[in-house]
């Protein structure tokens, strides 16, 4: 069922796609290439190095993206010493869509709204979606099993399901959506938009080493492996990557559950991310680096190719 938010967000977008923000890797440019492309355009606000960075970003955004949508991420986490200062530019610049990750509170989701943001938060259980729906968001993201970063477990099409029995508002899934065809199945399951992040990850506006672009141009869904090794909560990996930094994917030691998420210092002590590759399970699809505007240029034609092979109008 089509409700207004969605369909007034959809009426502004080339594709039904919204990016996933990615720790490290999403950058103001590729916020503005994915919105000039069309889509929902997506970044972490600690990726900027600092908040003054990130106050000069937002700025940058806004002037280059007209009147699309676009999203910054912040980390309701207690061990994120930005949050608050973060939080003042974010509200400053009336950023149109917030996605808030860890331990967000009814509180901030108001102050946010109340500041003309529409709030998000991605879930991976039903009943964390409850709650969520409780706390008044938006906007709810289903991470379903095989994403990239913190990754669900479950099918989409259980999660998807369970979810959509009750909550008629926004509804994103995210999770190995790389084609036309995906994007496409994630409506037919009862999604609004599609939340694509990994297949970023090999754009040209990406801050990905070069290595790790080829890493995904190279590899499918048996080179992803899932451990809360790194985190503390499970996470998608690069298999190879662990392997080039000395280390045996099947012999890894699991971090206390929940007890090793610590983005203090923005997050950049961490090996996982910067040394250790993240990646869903759709990289399959992903055949070369390049200007995130081509591949959507790709995905735009894929998607249609897909509704033309289903008999529906395009
Ligand atoms: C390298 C990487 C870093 C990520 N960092 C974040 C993050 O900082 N905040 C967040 O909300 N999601 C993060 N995600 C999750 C994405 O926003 C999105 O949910 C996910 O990539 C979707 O699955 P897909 O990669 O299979 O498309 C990250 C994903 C990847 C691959």
């Amino acid at each position: 069922m089509q409700h207004t938010l969605a369909q007034s967000l959809r009426a502004k977008l080339r594709l039904p796609v919204m990016a996933g923000p990615m720790f490290i890797a999403s950058t103001a440019d590729l916020v503005i290439a994915q919105c000039k492309a069309g889509i929902i355009g997506s970044m972490p606000a600690l990726n900027p190095r600092s908040t003054q960075a990130l106050d000069a970003d937002l700025a940058r955004i806004a002037q280059n993206v007209g009147d699309m949508p676009w999203c910054i991420n912040l980390v309701a986490h207690k061990t994120n010493e930005r949050l608050a200062a973060d939080l003042e530019v974010v509200l400053r610049h009336k950023v149109p869509i917030v996605v808030l990750a860890l331990a967000a509170d009814a509180g901030l989701v108001r102050e946010l709204q109340a500041n003309g943001s529409l709030v998000f938060q991605d879930v991976i259980k039903n009943r964390h979606a409850q709650k969520c729906a409780e706390m008044g968001v938006d906007g709810i993201i289903a991470v379903g099993a095989g994403a990239g970063g913190h990754t669900g477990d479950q099918s989409p099409f259980a999660l998807v399901s369970e979810i959509r029995e009750w909550w008629d508002g926004l509804l994103l899934l995210a999770g190995c959506i790389a084609n036309g065809r995906g994007v496409l199945a994630a409506e037919a399951l009862g999604a609004d938009l599609a939340y694509i992040g990994s297949p970023f990850l090999a754009s040209t506006e990406a801050n990905t080493q070069t290595g790790f672009k080829q890493m995904l141009v190279d590899g499918s869904a048996k080179d992803v492996m899932v451990t809360r090794c790194f985190t503390g909560v499970d996470a998608s990996f690069l298999r190879p990557s662990l392997i080039e930094n000395g280390l045996d994917p099947d012999n890894l030691v699991p971090a206390t559950r929940g007890g090793a998420i610590n983005i203090s210092n923005g997050g950049a002590n961490q090996r996982a991310w910067r040394d250790i590759w993240s990646a869903g399970q759709g990289i399959g699809a992903i055949k070369q680096a390049g200007p995130a505007g081509e591949w959507l240029d790709w995905l735009a034609n894929d998607y249609a190719a897909a509704r033309r092979d289903m008999g529906l109008a395009s």
